[in-house]
């Protein structure tokens, strides 16, 4: 267990058509902060194949991807990499990765709160 109000930034780079199970998924964790979704491209080990919706970009080719990010205190990290891994799992190489950081600080815009108080 890390120090008190310790908070953890979750990244997940996932196979688009896993996104609405992975979200839908995610949304059963009743303390669930917030997330942020967004359309990426890249490649993994096997680098991209040629596949109607990979993308060529200058004599590079890449895979589409669906991005995630997380930031949720400690206590439910285990939680949230447990359920994202499960809901993304389908065996197959291209599955993604699910990468944690420790995050300093939080800010809430509309009323200044700081720290996990801001999640
Ligand atoms: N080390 C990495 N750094 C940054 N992005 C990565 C890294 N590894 C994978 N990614 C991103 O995750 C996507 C999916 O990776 P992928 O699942 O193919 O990883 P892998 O290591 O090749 O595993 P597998 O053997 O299961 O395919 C990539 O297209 C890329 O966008
Ligand atoms: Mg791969």
């Amino acid at each position: 267990m890390g120090e008190k109000g310790a908070m953890k930034q979750i990244k997940a780079i996932v196979q688009p058509f896993r996104l609405s199970a992975i979200v839908a998924a995610l949304q059963q964790i009743p303390d669930l902060p917030g997330i942020t979704v967004f359309d990426v491209r890249g490649f993994g080990r096997q680098r991209a194949r040629s596949t109607p919706d990979s993308i060529e970009d200058e004599g590079v080719l890449y895979a589409r991807k669906v991005q995630m990010e997380l930031v949720v205190p400690e206590r439910l990290v285990d939680e949230v990499i447990r359920t994202i891994r499960e809901s993304a799992h389908t065996g197959n190489s291209g599955d993604g990765k699910i990468f944690a950081n420790s995050l300093d600080e939080v800010i809430r815009i509309r009323s200044g709160e700081r720290g996990e108080d801001a999640l």
